[in-house]
């Protein structure tokens, strides 16, 4: 049977993404593209359509400065990266229901009826999360849309490296965000590539899926 390959953007972007550590320190991402890369990466599904994700942008030398202590054993990403974005997971994304229910509604994404049902389901469902539970949703939610940002990056002329190599239990509040609230989750580095992308290893196919 032929196999098509299908080429589209998306697909495109994908193939080329690999991890870049050094970046050209002449090139600055403005705030306005930056809210782009963050806006069409937002397009991430997510559990209920929470949208747990919140990010903190990392793109003065001040705000550098002061997370360079948790940066561990990338200090070359963050020396020479035009920001971090910090992503972190909100764990009261329950309490936000009744807004993104109600805007869909305002949208005309969903009817009155269906919105109030949906909201009422959510709030008994939510009852049975365990703490556990509920940071492993987040996780994967935020997991989605920091996958999102890179390739929105890369879209953008950009490249990223995922950063799990940073002291995670002293970050939130190096970056003033509440730590009872919000859970880190990642941080990425990105900016223009000042080094070439090396290729990496991947199991085959067939080591990692079963059919049945
Ligand atoms: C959750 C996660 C944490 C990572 N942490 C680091 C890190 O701390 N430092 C680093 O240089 N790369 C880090 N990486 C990048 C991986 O080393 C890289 O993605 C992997 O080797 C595959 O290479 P590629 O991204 O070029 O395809 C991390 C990747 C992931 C997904």
């Amino acid at each position: 049977m032929e196999i098509k390959n299908i080429v589209n953007p998306a697909n495109e972007v994908m193939l080329k993404r690999s991890t870049i550590r050094k970046y050209d320190t002449s090139v600055k991402i403005s705030r306005e593209e930056m809210k782009n890369i963050l806006k069409d990466a937002m397009t991430a599904p997510s559990s209920l359509n929470l949208q747990p994700w919140r990010f903190v942008v990392i793109d003065t030398t001040e705000g550098k400065e002061k997370i360079k202590p948790y940066m561990m054993f990338n200090e070359l990403q963050w020396q020479t990266c035009s920001a971090i974005i910090a992503v972190f997971g909100d764990l009261q994304c329950f309490s936000n229901t009744e807004k993104i229910y109600s805007s869909a509604v305002e949208h005309n994404l969903l009817p009155q009826q269906k919105k109030d049902a949906m909201v009422e389901m959510i709030t008994n469902y939510s009852a049975s999360y365990t703490p556990e539970r509920l940071s492993n949703a987040i996780m994967l939610d935020c997991g989605f849309v920091a996958m999102q940002i890179m390739l929105s990056a890369k879209n953008y002329g950009y490249d990223t490296n995922p950063i799990g190599g940073y002291v995670r239990d002293e970050f939130a509040k190096a970056v003033g965000m509440d730590t009872k609230r919000y859970l880190p989750v990642i941080l990425l580095s990105i900016g223009k590539a000042d080094e070439e992308a090396h290729d990496s290893i991947r199991f085959s196919v067939d080591e990692v899926t079963e059919f049945k």
